[in-house]
Formats: C-alpha cells, sequence, structure tokens
C-alpha cells in the first residue's frame, strides 16, 4: 500500500514571518495521521519553517538543488547543504525549471542521483504543454523524461523516487485536468516505470498529481487509483491548504 503524499510548492513566495504564520495555522490542523505532508519552501525561510514543524510529522523539501556536490556555482545550493537543513524531498524539473533555468533531462538525472545517495527523495516532475497534448504527442514526451530521469537509477533506490505528473497547461491556470486525465497519465508512468523496473517496484513508486489541486478538488483526485497524492503551488499558499491535506487517502 503506498501512503499519499501532499508537497506544497510555495515557488518565490513567502517571508520568514509569513512561513511562521501559516505553518502554524497548518500544523495545528492537520487531522489526518497517515500521510506525508512537506513543504518546499524558499532557501531563506527554511531555518523559520523548521523551528514551527521540528516537532510534528511535517517534513521539509527543497525546490531545487545543484547537481554537482561542491565547488563554484555561485546561487547554487548543495545536497549537503539540504542535508544540513533536514530536507527529506526535493523538487527536480520542475516545468518552471524546464522552461525558465534550461534544466534538462540529463540533468534531472544527476540530480536524482546525488539525491538518492544522500537519502532524499527527488520528486521529479514530467507533463506536457497543450500543444503536446493536441497532437497526441503526450504520451511518448512522457515515458521519454520519465526514461531520461530514471537512466541508470539504482533498482534498489528507485522506490525512493517519487514522480509528479504535472501538464503545463493545468500549472497556476485555474484549469485542472479532469480526474480520468490525470488517473491515465498517472496510470501510464506505473506502466513506464514497469517497463523499466517490473511490475512488483512499480507498484511501490509514488505518482503525484499537480496543476491547480486545491481544496475543492483535491477528494476526487486521490480518489483514483495511480493518485498517490499532489504537488500543490497556488493552493498551498492559504491556510485552507489543510483541506488538501485533509483530502489524502489514508
Ligand atoms: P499550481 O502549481 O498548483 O499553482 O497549479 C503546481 C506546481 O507548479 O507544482
Amino acid at each position: 500500500m503506498r501512503k499519499n503524499i501532499v508537497i506544497g510548492n510555495w515557488k518565490m513566495n513567502m517571508t520568514r514571518e509569513e512561513t511562521k504564520s501559516l505553518l502554524t495555522v497548518i500544523k495545528e490542523s492537520i487531522k489526518i495521521k497517515n500521510v506525508d505532508v512537506a513543504f518546499a519552501v524558499p532557501y531563506t525561510s527554511m531555518e523559520a519553517a523548521l523551528k514551527v514543524i521540528d516537532d510534528s510529522e511535517i517534513a521539509l523539501a527543497s525546490q531545487n538543488v545543484h547537481q554537482e556536490p561542491r565547488g563554484a556555482y555561485t546561487g547554487e545550493i548543495s545536497v549537503e547543504m539540504l542535508k544540513d537543513m533536514n530536507v527529506k524531498y526535493c523538487l527536480v524539473a520542475h516545468s518552471e525549471r524546464r522552461k525558465n533555468f534550461g534544466e534538462t533531462n540529463e540533468i534531472a538525472n544527476k540530480k536524482i542521483k546525488v539525491l538518492l545517495e544522500s537519502n532524499i527523495s527527488p520528486v521529479v516532475c514530467v507533463g506536457e504543454t497543450l500543444e503536446q497534448r493536441e497532437k497526441g504527442e503526450h504520451l511518448d514526451l512522457i515515458r521519454t523524461q520519465v526514461k531520461k530521469a530514471l537512466a541508470d537509477v539504482d533498482m534498489q533506490k528507485v522506490t525512493d523516487v517519487i514522480i509528479a505528473y504535472e501538464p503545463l497547461w493545468a500549472i497556476g491556470t485555474g484549469v485542472t485536468a479532469t480526474t480520468e486525465q490525470a488517473e491515465e497519465v498517472c496510470s501510464f508512468i506505473r506502466y513506464v516505470v514497469a517497463e523499466i523496473y517490473g511490475v512488483s517496484i512499480s507498484e511501490s513508486v509514488r505518482i503525484l498529481y499537480g496543476g491547480s489541486v486545491n481544496e475543492n478538488n483535491a477528494k476526487e483526485l486521490f480518489a483514483m487509483e495511480n493518485i498517490d497524492g499532489a504537488l500543490v503551488g497556488g493552493a498551498s499558499l492559504k491556510p485552507t491548504f489543510v483541506e488538501v491535506i485533509n483530502a489524502a487517502k489514508e
């Protein structure tokens, strides 16, 4: 049985004070127990976040990491630094990073490997543009994204990888994929993982949906067999995010 996970992705939002007050409210109103919950907060808010969530089940996630262990990479953050902040999950190849910062499948693959070596779970994002979907290219694209991201990833470690299906046309747009569209692609991703690692491993890998998830549509999405939770942007910036968390399957 896969444990559901709900991850808030705050992107470039939230000062330290805002971080403290929102996480305090959320921590106090989470009801269900058997769900992993994490917040990918900006680096500058990590310390403030830890102060609030330290004594709780809420984990810290990172929005990014550099693929090299150390060196002359001005402005970057290493895996060791994330370990130092007690980070448990790290987003990889979010579509905004693919588009704005040239993050390729090859870079994603390197990041996944360095994270796994340090026991931080990578949350690798895949997804198509509206144009690619309309041309019927989305499943081929997603197969390529998944296969390249997981290239030569150790079989023993792959169940620590989380894959998030985030169609670009649904991110920050208020347009959510229908539950059928989301389930179709998430089950396809599981099939691709099974092609590489076999069915039993694919059944243990957690696959999330992301793209305009909110307190009104979360329950329906989480009811789908192959959707094991969500990666949530805009709706994770408000106290009502707790309703998304509470909608997860226990
Ligand atoms: P959204 O963002 O929930 O605001 O659509 C999701 C994401 O970018 O991970």
